[in-house]
């Protein structure tokens, strides 16, 4: 059994949510009022001990295991639930390696040293002569004292050798110097600082932990504007954003987070009472990034420059998507990695656009009331792509009408929710002045596809899948998708093709199932890696082991049987395990719904007002359910294989 198992075997998940959430027994399962929405009417917040399970049918529809619930209401990653669990539980984590023991210790020790220079640097802007003037400009550009100490500005001196000389005193080695990013090395031997002469800005991890420094110019004729530490063990500018540490609890409580593009930027914000700002440092947005705020909030706010640059580059990513517009290989996006992520990454992104040349740091100095007002004007990213490509376009050009449709469609067809997905579509319509029906036909021209030779396909998937008997049609099919990334793609094109959301975390049952769901999407989304080997970066040491005893490599496949997943008949089968999988995870839903309907209908055992409203919305949910469900099943007998009845 697994640790995460045993964790769950010896944790009551009441006891765990009753700490937090009154709850009342109904039946064998508990009912509440669910703590991640604000709730009016009835407690549709349900705990199924049987399962070990939560779920809000209410406005978040949410639900997991208990590592999921922990998560969710204190923020938590996956490591931090999993060492709070298993100490409650008194289950001993599998103690590190050796070698993870000595890496952890480097690193701390590395940590150190940048904790000491940013005493060195605060001392040197509050407490020394050279920082005086440095400690002014900062005043007049009406940051308090306060903020300064909440961002922990420092200033390092003009001097080519005053930190290295700090830290050697310290006892830091020249070589931890180095690792760390603070000094660069001569050419001719030897070391100097990095930093001169500038204003110092810690950056911290989401958990806090120091990790390096933007640096930016004092004196105007300097160069670079801002410099920051390299990339190193500790610092990954690529997929941290500043100020998270501290914003995320506002981003929490706002429900919002807002990006916006430097650093100087977010302390203002917060200084003027705007605390849910962070921004990528000196790179262009990434999608790494937007997953990190995601697990704070899903309503995203880009607030972007205005400048024509910005605007060609999203451009630039929609062309390239629509030439290579093919869900076979799905499109890669450019345009600030953002494009498609609105489908994808399941958050609601919005973009703001400032006036004139303002940064918002210059937005809030002159009135702090306009930063709100900027921010409700948000506009969704399909908005904001129809607006540019339609600036100075004659609408009532069929030919306008056709390139616009053409761009934008794409976009909407990879939002994921049905309804938004639909609000879209009429909005476009609206806006092109054409009639919707034309829309929802629309399909983008597809590149030839490559052929497959036809041929007969043995069951041979059933031959995999029993080589483990145990294994569970979860794990079977997280394990394709861990050695066959790509195979998502085709999975989520059948799924939409029978007008059903794509493959989700949410089909799988545990919150351990579902981070490694989570690191394949991540693995797909990014193109600097295989996303076969991708995943392993992304995901938790402590899940590797899980992970990797799960996978299957379909290149048995062709040694067993000459055969290759291409094949429509391999690929028909293994889809129909997916499908499989939806079905449970719907099926699941079902019963869970099923249940609450019954508890709301029975309003006299409940001894809680019951709204009709609710009863009516259940209803249509159980209608909903079935209805999916029947048209899977009628997708499942179509495929005559074998497999079907496991
Ligand atoms: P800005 O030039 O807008 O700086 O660059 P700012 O943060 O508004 O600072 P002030 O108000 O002029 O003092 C925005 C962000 O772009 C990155 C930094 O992260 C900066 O915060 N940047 C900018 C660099 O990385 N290097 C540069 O040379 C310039
Ligand atoms: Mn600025």
């Amino acid at each position: 059994m697994s640790v995460v198992d045993e964790i769950k075997d010896r944790i009551d998940i009441v006891e765990v949510v009753s700490e937090s959430v009154k709850l009342r027994k109904t039946g064998k399962n508990y009912t509440g009022f669910c703590p991640f929405h604000p709730n009016t009417r009835t407690p549709a917040f349900v705990i199924f001990p049987d399962t070990g399970t939560w779920r809000c049918f209410g406005a978040c529809t949410e639900g997991g295991d208990v590592f999921g619930f922990l998560m969710k209401k204190e923020g938590w990653d996956f490591p931090e639930a999993l060492r709070y669990l298993a100490e409650r539980a008194g289950v001993e984590l599998k103690p590190q390696t050796s070698q993870q023991r000595a890496e952890e210790e480097s690193h701390h020790r590395l940590r150190e040293l940048l904790e000491a220079a940013v005493t060195f640097y605060r001392h040197n802007l509050f407490q020394s002569q050279p920082g005086q003037p440095v400690l002014e400009y900062l005043q007049k550009r009406n940051l308090t004292t306060e903020i300064l100490e909440i961002f922990e500005i420092g200033y390092a001196p003009d001097s080519w050798d005053a930190t290295r000389t700090y830290m050697l005193e310290r006892k830091y080695s020249e070589r931890e110097l180095i690792e760390t990013g603070m000094v660069s090395e001569r050419d001719s031997g030897g070391t100097y600082d990095r930093f001169r002469n500038r204003i110092m800005i810690p950056i911290r991890d989401s958990r806090g932990r120091i990790s390096g420094f933007g640096a930016r110019i004092v004196d105007p004729e300097d160069v670079p504007k801002f410099l920051n530490s390299p990339q190193t063990v500790l610092f990954d500018k690529g997929r941290m954003l500043y100020g998270l540490d501290k914003s995320k609890k506002a981003i929490r409580s706002s429900n919002q987070a807002v990006i916006v593009e430097g650093y100087m930027d977010v302390i203002a914000l917060n200084q003027a009472g705007f605390g849910n700002a962070v921004s990528p440092m000196g790179t262009a947005i990434s999608e790494h990034q937007l997953r990190l705020v995601k697990r704070f909030s899903r309503n995203i706010v880009l607030a972007l420059d205005p400048d024509v640059a910005g605007i060609r580059a999203t451009m630039r990513g929609l062309n390239v998507a629509r030439d290579a517009l093919d869900r076979e290989a799905d499109p890669v996006f450019d345009a600030r990695g953002l494009l498609r992520n609105e489908g994808r990454l399941d958050a609601d992104i919005r973009v703001v656009t400032l006036p004139g040349e303002k940064d918002p740091d210059e937005v809030v100095a002159d009135d702090p009331e306009e930063w709100s007002r900027l921010l409700e004007k948000a506009k969704t990213i399909v908005d904001y792509v129809l607006d540019v490509l339609s600036e100075g376009q004659d609408i009532d050009d069929p030919k306008v009408k056709s390139s616009i449709a053409g761009q934008v469609m794409p976009l909407i067809d990879d939002v994921a929710d049905s309804v938004e997905r639909e609000t879209y579509r009429q909005h476009l319509a609206r806006r092109l002045r054409v009639d919707e029906r034309a829309l929802i036909n629309w399909r983008p021209k597809r590149n030839a596809r490559r052929r497959v030779k036809p041929g007969d396909a043995p069951p041979v998937i059933d031959a995999l899948a029993s080589r483990d008997k145990d294994a569970p049609l979860e794990r079977f099919c997280l394990g394709l998708l861990i050695e066959n990334p790509e195979l998502l793609y085709r999975i989520d094109r059948q799924l939409q093709a029978l007008q059903m959301e794509r493959l989700s975390e949410l089909d799988f049952s545990g919150t351990v199932n579902r981070i490694i769901f989570q690191s394949i999407q991540q693995a797909l989304a990014q193109d600097e890696e295989e996303p076969a080997q991708y995943w392993r970066g992304v995901l938790d040491e402590s899940l590797h082991e899980v992970a990797e005893g799960m996978s299957v490599d379909l290149s048995h496949l062709k040694e067993f049987v000459g055969m290759e997943m291409e094949q429509p008949k391999v690929a028909d089968e293994i889809a129909a395990r997916f499908l499989q999988l939806r079905k449970r995870s719907l099926e699941e839903n079902l019963s869970k719904i099923q249940f609450l309907l019954k508890v709301a209908e029975e309003p006299d055992q409940l001894g809680d007002e019951v709204s009709e409203i609710d009863i009516v919305e259940y209803k249509s949910e159980v209608q909903r359910h079935a209805l999916q469900k029947a048209r899977l099943e009628q997708a499942l007998a179509r495929r005559q294989g074998s497999l079907l009845n496991t």
